[in-house]
């Protein structure tokens, strides 16, 4: 097996563009022989970050909800795709509440000084970001980049490649864009080639 890819919706429409392109990736990481895992962050039931710093101190947050399960998840993870529409010029909401939540591998790393991923890890450890936006502007995805390039580094894992989209509300249907949805495929691919465990 060449690792455990986790790809991470951050739009909540489960069939969308977003979805679809997600699921051409991971189509392609599983050719290329790694096992997949598909979370929906809109099916999760989770509250935003409520700054009582429980994670200053311990390897987890106070807080008992769905993201219990995905802090182990995340720590054990080979390598991720992360799939998001633009919303209001960054990510959505929920999907940012979530990467919030991840304050407790921040502290780990940077205030603790014990990152919750070990060295020989975080050297295989690589991401694929896709974003499509509605609008066809220069601009239009600056914001989300720096907040995934973020999560990418308090995670310990590698921002290694991006296939952004823009203009979908020209395009409307990604299905009639056949060649983005096999260029997912092969971003996809190529992440599951390149791991190394
Ligand atoms: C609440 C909301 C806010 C949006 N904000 C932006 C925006 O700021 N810039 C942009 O280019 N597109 C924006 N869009 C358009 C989406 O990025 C676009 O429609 C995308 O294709 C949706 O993907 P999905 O159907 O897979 O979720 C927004 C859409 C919604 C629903």
């Amino acid at each position: 097996m060449a690792g455990k890819i986790i790809g991470l919706l951050g739009s909540p429409l489960t069939k969308g563009n977003t979805a679809q392109l997600l699921d051409r990736a991971l189509k392609g990481a599983e050719d290329a022989g790694c096992s997949v895992e598909r979370i929906v962050v809109a099916n999760l039931d989770f509250q935003a970050c409520q700054e009582m710093m429980f994670c200053k101190e311990h390897e987890t947050c106070i807080l008992d909800d769905d993201l219990q399960a995905m802090y182990p998840k995340f720590r054990e993870m080979d390598g991720l795709i992360i799939a998001t529409p633009v919303m209001t010029m960054g990510i959505p909401g929920k999907l940012k509440s979530f990467i919030d939540r991840f304050q407790v591998f921040f502290m780990a790393k940077y205030l603790r000084k014990k990152p919750l991923i070990s060295k020989e890890k975080k050297i295989c450890r690589s991401g694929l970001f896709i974003c499509i936006s509605g609008m066809n502007i220069p601009e239009v995805f600056i914001g989300s980049k720096l907040t995934i390039k973020a999560f990418f580094d308090i995670i310990d894992c590698q921002y290694t490649d991006e296939f952004l989209i823009s203009d979908m509300d020209t395009i409307k249907d990604i299905r009639s864009q056949p060649d983005l949805l096999d260029a997912a495929y092969k971003k996809g691919f190529a992440l599951g080639t390149s791991l190394c465990s």
